[in-house]
């Protein structure tokens, strides 16, 4: 079963999207945090009490240094919840990852831009690839080929690391990476709200529900 994430930390949307989705959980950056102005120690007790204990949430190092990445990750996985630790897939990046699994903490290797830079990141041990489909499209390289190439790659190597590809814009990047069979995904709140709420489904339902009470009034289906 894939492992569906919200890319945000805006809890009112992850509280409507928690009725309709199966949710693993939620992914963060730095960035995100920075704009909503919440840091994790308010985050994490609020994302628990609102989608349960079992939920996974990932934060990414801010250090950029090796020593500090490893120092981060395992104050992280210190703290009782279920952390996944992102680091970025850089040099320094890359180090950090295999010093942080020596200590069997989980790890997601972020901000990968080809499928040799994913490569890299599984054979350190990361156990989560994250490949930025939009911000790979917006430079002209296709996106949705690198996550296919990454998955390839992964799969012909016995690597045990999933992908979740992030960075969508539009619910065609998601279909053609769905369509590749990834184990996990992260979408930002307007994507996953185009794939819930497409605008054409809702006159098409309006439609059925004008013709019945137009016949049956307010009688529901079993008091018809
Ligand atoms: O969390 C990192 C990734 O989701 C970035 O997405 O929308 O900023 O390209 P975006």
């Amino acid at each position: 079963m894939i492992e569906f994430y919200l890319d945000t930390v805006d809890l009112e949307q992850i509280s409507r999207f928690n009725h309709c989705l199966p949710l693993k959980g939620i992914t963060t950056n730095p960035t995100i945090l920075a704009k909503a102005g919440i840091g994790i120690n308010r985050l994490l007790p609020e994302i628990t009490s609102l989608l349960g204990g079992h939920t996974r949430v990932h934060i990414q190092v801010v250090s950029d240094s090796v020593e500090g990445m490893v120092l981060e990750a395992q104050k992280l996985h210190a703290l009782s919840y279920d952390i996944v630790v992102k680091v970025p897939a850089t040099e320094i990046g890359l180090a950090a990852i295999r010093q942080i699994k020596r200590d069997a903490i989980p790890v997601l290797a972020t901000a990968i831009y080809s499928a040799e830079q994913g490569f890299l990141a599984a054979a350190c041990g990361a156990d989560y690839l994250a490949p930025y489909v939009n911000r790979m499209d917006v430079l002209g390289i296709d996106g949705v080929a690198v996550v296919s190439d990454l998955q390839d790659l992964v799969e012909c190597n016995q690597f045990d690391s999933v992908l979740l590809p992030a960075s969508f814009k539009n619910s065609q990047q998601v279909l053609r990476v769905l369509k590749l069979g990834v184990g996990a995904i992260t979408l930002p709140v307007n994507v996953v709200e185009g794939l819930v709420s497409p605008g054409i489904v809702h006159p098409a339902v309006e439609q059925f529900n004008q013709d019945w009470q137009t016949v049956f009034g307010s009688q529901k289906s079993y008091e018809s």
